[in-house]
């Protein structure tokens, strides 16, 4: 995708984040900088600990930044807002409650009226194929099943950014490919700016526009690496496996860096 061509909807310059508890201080994030375009899809890569999460919970609002800015759409974010969805790797669901009041809860409280939810949430049932599941609850639903309402539930506010955090992470290899096209199809049908982070090099390399991998601890920006194949990518074809080997010479170096961490704490 041509990043000049369009208009940005993420800014993230020099952002830092420090946690501090008791008498431990933890740098999770140092001097990040990224930029994510209407409508394109970029998957975070990196090694386990190099702080992922905490850039997805600082975008969405949930955490304060220590350093730097982050705007969405030239907007400084302080707070959680609608125009930025979260689905989380735990399906987060409310087990007492069916699929399709799931799908509604964040228009209840909103207070958007009975009718009008509705609607919106049968919109939804259909498009990430839950038909017929309206009445379940999600103890009745397969772990793709879940992680559709979790996609659905996300998509009800109608925002123009999906926050992903390793939401296909607990599902198995069959399963795991299939949401994967599922997410495709709902985003070139929604046209959302999707954030996804991920720490398989399979599916971002499946799924992204452009693959961003970090570096260890603290975690900023290593590289930004394209991908130029056409939808469907074809994951045993030649051009795939070059992204791939790219992508994971990369991320072995940071890899090899977290573990050195490891065994000299800081
Ligand atoms: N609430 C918190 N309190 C203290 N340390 C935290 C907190 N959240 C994350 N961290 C630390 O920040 C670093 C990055 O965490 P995280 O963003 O969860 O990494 P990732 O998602 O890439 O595995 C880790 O060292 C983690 O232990
Ligand atoms: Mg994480």
């Amino acid at each position: 995708m041509d990043g000049d061509a369009m208009s940005v909807c993420i800014e993230i310059r020099g952002l830092s984040k420090v946690f501090t508890t008791g008498k431990r201080r933890v740098v999770a994030l140092e001097g990040l900088d990224m930029d994510v375009a209407d409508g394109e899809f970029v998957c975070l890569l990196g090694p386990s600990g190099c702080g992922k999460t905490t850039v997805l919970r600082i975008v969405a609002g949930l955490e304060p930044a220590t350093g730097g800015s982050v705007l969405v759409h030239g907007k400084g974010v302080s707070s959680a807002g609608p125009e930025r969805g979260m689905v989380f790797q735990e399906f987060a669901l409310f087990p007492w409650r069916t699929v399709r009041r799931n799908i509604e809860f964040g228009l209840e409280i909103r207070g958007v009226p009975e009718g009008k939810r509705r609607a919106i949430s049968s919109d939804l049932i259909d498009l990430v194929g839950l038909k017929g599941f309206e009445d379940a609850h999600p103890d009745e639903l397969s772990g793709g099943m879940r992680q559709r309402v979790g996609i659905a539930r996300a998509l009800a506010n109608e925002p123009t950014v999906l926050l992903m955090d390793e939401p296909f992470g607990s599902l198995d290899a069959q399963t795991r490919n299939l949401m994967q096209k599922e997410l495709l199809r709902i985003w070139s049908a929604t046209k959302k700016t999707v954030l996804f982070v991920t720490h398989s090099v399979d599916e971002a390399v499946f799924l992204a526009d452009r693959i961003m991998v970090m570096t260890a601890r603290p975690g900023k920006i290593r590289e930004v690496i394209p991908v130029p194949l056409k939808r469907p990518r074809d994951r045993t074809s030649a051009e795939f496996i070059a992204v791939r080997g790219t992508v994971l010479a990369e991320l072995d170096e940071e890899f090899e860096k977290a573990r050195a961490k490891e065994l000299s704490p800081d």
